[in-house]
């Protein structure tokens, strides 16, 4: 993807001019060092989570950046000044066959743990022993560790009454990772540097990466997950749809789902359509 110059001036008077360009693996100091500052550990995709992604989809990974300006006391013609790019924002991206996120769309695939720098852990898993009015089909609780790059599976073998804590070699019948024929488009992260918050650079971000993969024509939908308290970064965009609570664990935390279903129409656009 060309770089764009957005020429965007958001909220605040702080004009500064803004591109959007895919990120690579020569960007992975900066996407570790804006991950680190926003989000809680439990929460961070790993590095080696980064060099996946950017390997076999980067495409899918986009950043806001900006570029860094000489001291205002520096004389004009005169500076050997190189600009350097800083990243103001970004998104991390993968692909599945699923309609929502799921916990397998956020992992590495198993036999590729090794080759992005992830540790083959042990993963301990918490199974919830289903109550006896609960359908045979209700799923069992898991946690996982926060932040490893876990490849916990659920299991549906209630074995105590009590939550049983077993010891798991990681492994997994559902499809890990990126799904190059997925048709649906897993956004795992978006997140801005706090330095550059509350100026409308997420909804610059958003809407832009949501516009690409729409006119790429190689996905239907956009699927997210978030914290309930967060849903109004993605409904803003009038895009996003809320679908519930997510089965997501990741973080120990409770989430919900967020899409955008490219044939929906925009929220507000229908309605005056109708009118
Ligand atoms: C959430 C986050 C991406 C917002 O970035 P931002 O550039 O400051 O947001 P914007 O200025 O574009 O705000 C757009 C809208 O999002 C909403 N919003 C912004 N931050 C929010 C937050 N922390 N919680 C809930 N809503 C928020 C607001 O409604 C805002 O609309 P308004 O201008 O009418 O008030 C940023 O705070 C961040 O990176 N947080 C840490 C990571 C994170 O939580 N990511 C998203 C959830 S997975």
């Amino acid at each position: 993807m060309q770089s764009m110059a957005l020429t965007f001036h958001p909220k605040s008077l702080n004009k500064m001019s803004v591109y959007v360009r895919t990120l690579t693996i020569n960007d992975i100091d900066k996407i570790i060092e804006l991950e680190n500052a926003c989000f809680p550990e439990a929460e961070r995709a790993t590095p080696a989570k980064f060099r996946y992604r950017l390997h076999v989809c980067g495409e899918l990974s986009h950043g806001l950046f900006t570029l860094s300006k000489p001291h205002p006391d520096t004389p004009k013609g005169v500076s050997d000044f190189q600009p350097k790019e800083i990243l103001i924002a970004m998104i991390s991206a993968t692909k599945t066959t699923s309609p929502v996120i799921t916990e397998a769309s956020m992992r590495i695939p198993h036999d590729l743990l090794e080759k992005y720098g992830a540790e083959k852990s042990t993963v301990t898993l918490a199974v919830a022993q289903p109550q006896a009015s609960e359908s045979q089909n209700t799923p069992p609780t898991t946690s996982t560790q926060p932040g490893a790059d876990s490849q916990a599976s659920t299991t549906t073998t209630a074995e105590s009454s009590e939550t049983a804590k077993k010891t798991v070699q990681e492994s997994t019948p559902a499809v890990e990772g990126h799904v190059e024929h997925g048709e649906t488009v897993c956004l795992h992260s978006l997140c801005v540097d706090p330095t550059y918050r509350n100026n409308g650079y997420s909804q610059v971000l958003l809407k832009d990466f949501c516009q690409r993969m729409k006119d790429a024509g190689l996905s239907k939908r956009i699927a997210l997950i978030c914290r309930k308290e967060t849903t109004g970064v993605y409904t803003k965009s009038q895009l996003f749809r809320y679908k519930g609570n997510s089965s997501v664990t990741h973080g120990g935390v409770s989430w919900v789902d967020m899409v955008y279903e490219y044939t929906t129409p925009p929220k507000g656009r229908g309605a005056a359509a109708r009118a």
